[in-house]
């Protein structure tokens, strides 16, 4: 199997496993980035009733424009009942790198509010330790410098992601290098560095099932 249809056998699985729980009242979460937007193709076909989709990015939302799907936000709502996202990496914690797509801030509250976060990906992802890929933190664009200079001291090196408005209006640095010992931690210290929007360490609400797709059909790691 490439890629691609890894990607597309985990999409197919995650739906597989929710749809039975779904029905009008159930508010779905809907991630960003290729292996989300298998997820969603295969929603749109069968144009399932709940009560309406809540999206990461605007780049999702714009899937649904015209759908049988309510777009919903997440302030007219109680909640998440599932929400379905990929990663950029994950460990055997359930621990995720996210935001290569730069939808990581919008991502990261839409998995607080849900109850359950399904994590769908293909065996490319999987790490011992996070950090091979480069972590994405958004920050306030004027504080850009000072913040890559305290990543400088923690060892790390950042790289300004040229080009990128994210949905919220703010720029991203992908940090190369980071010794992320325990994600948990990092995650909470980067947050508290003035600037920081949001970094791609989902440590504190991680994943609740991992759909991992490999040569060998689908695992589910919970
Ligand atoms: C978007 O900001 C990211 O968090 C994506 O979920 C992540 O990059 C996975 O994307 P792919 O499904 O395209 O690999």
């Amino acid at each position: 199997m490439d890629q691609n249809e890894k990607k597309e056998s985990a999409a197919k699985k995650a739906l597989e496993l929710i749809g039975n729980s779904l029905n009008e009242e159930s508010v779905l979460g809907i991630g960003t980035g290729s292996t989300t937007n298998l997820f969603i193709e295969k929603l749109l076909e069968l144009e399932i009733k709940i009560k309406g989709v809540v999206c990461s990015s605007l780049a999702s939302e714009d899937q649904f424009i015209g759908s049988s799907y309510d777009i919903l936000s997440l302030n007219e709502v109680y909640g998440i009942d599932f929400y379905v996202d990929g990663a950029d990496e994950f460990n055997d914690r359930l621990e995720l790198i996210k935001g290569g797509g730069a939808a990581l801030t919008r991502e990261k509250i839409l998995a607080h509010s849900s109850n359950n976060f399904f994590c769908i990906v293909d065996d490319s992802k999987k790490v011992e330790k996070l950090g091979k890929f480069p972590l994405p933190i958004e920050v306030i664009e004027i504080a850009r410098s000072a913040i890559s200079r305290e990543i400088l001291k923690m060892g790390g090196k950042p790289v300004f992601r040229q080009g990128i408005i994210t949905d919220n209006g703010h720029q991203i640095i992908d940090v190369h290098n980071l010794n992320i010992e325990i994600p948990y931690d990092l995650e909470g210290f980067l947050n508290n560095i003035p600037g920081v929007v949001e970094n791609g360490i989902f440590a504190k609400r991680k994943a609740d099932k991992i759909i991992l797709s490999t040569n060998d059909g689908i695992e589910i790691l919970e």
